[in-house]
């Protein structure tokens, strides 16, 4: 697994407010999206891209394009959604699909309640959306999902990771093709389960209602 934990001030000023309590939900969001299209810069390092041959004002000259089967963005439910606009933003020729899990608030182990998802996968690079990485139980389980289905790589983005999370998706995804983007690695995990020092629960932040 490769991992980056993004290192810019903008990005650390942004997740500052994000953690404090007092940020109310729609600046939570705008600012989600804020930073979901920074790390998508980075997550993106490795996008596919063919030759194309275009006429400039001036002159014909060969770029490139972003490669046929387009990138496939996956937010995890409910909290994966806030970060969608802010990835397609940066890919718009991208395709979605969504995956619902649900973490069991007693045991942590998550359970897949939601699947919308290209039959087959071949060939695809796949982009994961969860904002909170905490065991790694629901990103570890959606990364399977998406290799199950024929994905070539997966790379997972996160707002905020524990250091249990990664090291979980580091040894559960041991041999594949795994980036993981974070905007932070935080301190730890308490015992309910919750990242420290973290933001709280991402989907209550972001949408206001448990
Ligand atoms: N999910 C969240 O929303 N927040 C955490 O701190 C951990 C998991």
């Amino acid at each position: 697994m490769r991992l980056h934990v993004a290192d810019h001030p903008l990005i650390t000023h942004k997740l500052t407010v994000l953690r404090n309590v007092k940020t109310p939900s729609p600046v939570f969001r705008q600012l989600t999206e804020e930073l979901v299209t920074l790390l998508a810069y980075e997550a993106t390092r490795n996008v596919r891209v063919s030759p194309r041959e275009i006429q400039t004002p001036v002159t014909t000259t060969i770029g490139v394009e972003i490669s046929d089967p387009k990138p496939l963005v996956v937010p995890i439910l409910r909290a994966g959604l806030g970060m969608l606009d802010g990835m397609v933003k940066l890919v718009p020729t991208a395709e979605v699909g969504f995956l619902g899990m649900v973490r069991d608030h007693e045991t942590l182990e998550p359970t897949t309640y939601a699947e919308r998802l290209p039959d087959d996968l071949s060939h695809r690079q796949c982009f994961v959306l969860d904002p909170m990485l905490a065991t790694g139980g629901s990103l570890g389980a959606a990364i399977d999902f998406l290799f199950d289905r024929g994905a070539v790589d997966v790379t997972a983005v996160c707002l905020l990771g524990a250091p249990e999370g990664v090291d979980f998706i580091e040894k559960h995804t041991a041999g594949k093709n795994v980036t993981l983007v974070l905007g932070a690695l935080d301190e730890k995990l308490n015992e309910k389960g919750y990242i420290v020092p973290g933001l709280g629960d991402a989907g209550d932040r972001l949408y206001g209602s448990a």
